[in-house]
């Protein structure tokens, strides 16, 4: 596939820039890519992690990709059409289990997460994630959702309209800005809303960013459930890792990150109680182990080649397991004659030895 993509729109050919993957090779060693290894990418976008992944696994190596994003399996079909193994599944993350055992994708080697928005979908006239082109006010990831960008616009109170602007956009201008657009309804597209934005904070000059960026990010955020459906994901995708089988998200803003760091931490741990209870109640045991304790960004020339990953952040955890779940997979994998006979001997150094062959195998 070339740099970019065309499309035509009412016979003008309009062109979308194709998504460039973000700290490719960093993702690669996070998920420590093996050959015949079993891996999802759980927001395929264009395609780019997935190709890379394939071409790490190989020889054998397996994908299963999803995406909400009808436009973004397409995209990545085509770019994916010369390798055999993979399975393209148009469908929420949040689903994320049920998919891998519909599609009996489980124990897996590693899950990716690179959370947030394609160029695709940013330079797509039609789907209103950007505020430079004029565009219905849409911003869902699938058509099947029902609320658009326009419905909350266009109908929350004005008290809602400035929390959402704040809580997830972390503006400090919410309320002006929620009491402009609350005075200008209807507002019918994403070039009106960006002016509204900008008039109500006082312009543009001595701003870093576009005034309207986090209002749009805001939007986005609540359109699509993105931080509920990261949250119930990122438990999902522990249940499917294998033994020592990786997590890695890339995220792009600090919502979205504070949710992976605080979720990889808490994981991390054998016991989460409060600091001041003496004794351990909570009976939490540890199901991850933090693989970058200081979070992985781009490097200068990445930015400076790829604009749109300065705010990447990834984050990697590797899958540990406790006695419990080492029994269960134990039985999981059980077909294998020698874990079979090892399984309940507990030396713990040549159970995890047949634990890992046997997950191998499968
Ligand atoms: C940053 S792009 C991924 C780009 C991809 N890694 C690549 O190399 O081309 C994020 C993708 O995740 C998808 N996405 C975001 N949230 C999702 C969710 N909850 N379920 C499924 N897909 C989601 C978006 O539709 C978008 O295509």
């Amino acid at each position: 596939m070339t740099a970019l993509m065309e499309k035509t729109l009412m016979g003008q050919t309009m062109v979308a820039p194709a998504h460039i993957p973000v700290l490719v090779e960093e993702t690669i060693k996070a998920l420590s890519v093996q050959p015949g290894g079993r891996y999802i990418d759980c927001t395929l976008g264009g395609g780019g992690h997935a190709a890379a992944i394939l071409e790490r696994s190989s020889p054998g190596g397996q994908l299963l990709g999803i995406d909400a994003d009808p436009k973004a399996i397409e995209s990545a079909m085509e770019r994916l059409a010369a390798y055999d193994s993979i399975t393209l599944v148009n469908d929420n993350f949040v689903n994320l289990e049920a998919i891998c055992y519909k599609y009996d994708f489980v124990p897996v080697h590693g899950i990716l997460f690179d959370l947030g928005l394609s160029s695709l979908q940013l330079g797509g006239d039609d789907r209103g994630f950007s505020f430079q082109e004029r565009a219905p006010l849409d911003m869902r990831f699938s058509p099947d959702q029902e609320m658009t960008a326009g419905d909350i616009v266009n109908t929350y109170p004005e008290a809602e309209l400035a929390h959402l602007i704040r809580t997830y956009g972390e503006e400090t201008y919410s309320r002006p800005i929620a009491r402009r657009i609350v005075q200008e309804r209807p507002i019918n597209n994403t070039l009106e809303l960006a002016r509204i934005v900008e008039r109500a904070v006082g312009g543009r000059k001595g701003k870093k960013i576009h005034p309207a960026t986090k209002t749009f990010q805001a939007l986005r955020i609540l359109v699509n459930n993105e931080l509920g459906n990261l949250e119930l994901a990122l438990k999902q995708a522990v249940n499917l890792l294998g033994y020592e089988g990786r997590l890695v998200v890339i995220s792009y803003h600090s919502l979205e990150d504070r949710i992976v760091k605080q979720f990889m931490q808490k994981e991390a741990k054998d016991c989460i109680c409060p600091p001041n209870v003496p004794t351990c109640v909570c009976g939490h045991t540890a199901s991850l182990r933090l693989i970058n304790k200081r979070v992985i960004v781009p490097s200068e020339t990445e930015i400076e080649n790829n604009p749109r990953s300065r705010s990447a952040k990834l984050r990697a955890a590797e899958r540990i397991m406790n006695e419990d779940e080492h029994f269960n997979l134990v039985e999981r994998l059980g077909s294998s004659p020698e874990v079979k006979e090892h399984g309940n001997g507990w030396r713990r150094p040549t159970l995890l030895k047949m634990l890992r062959t046997a997950f191998d195998a499968v």
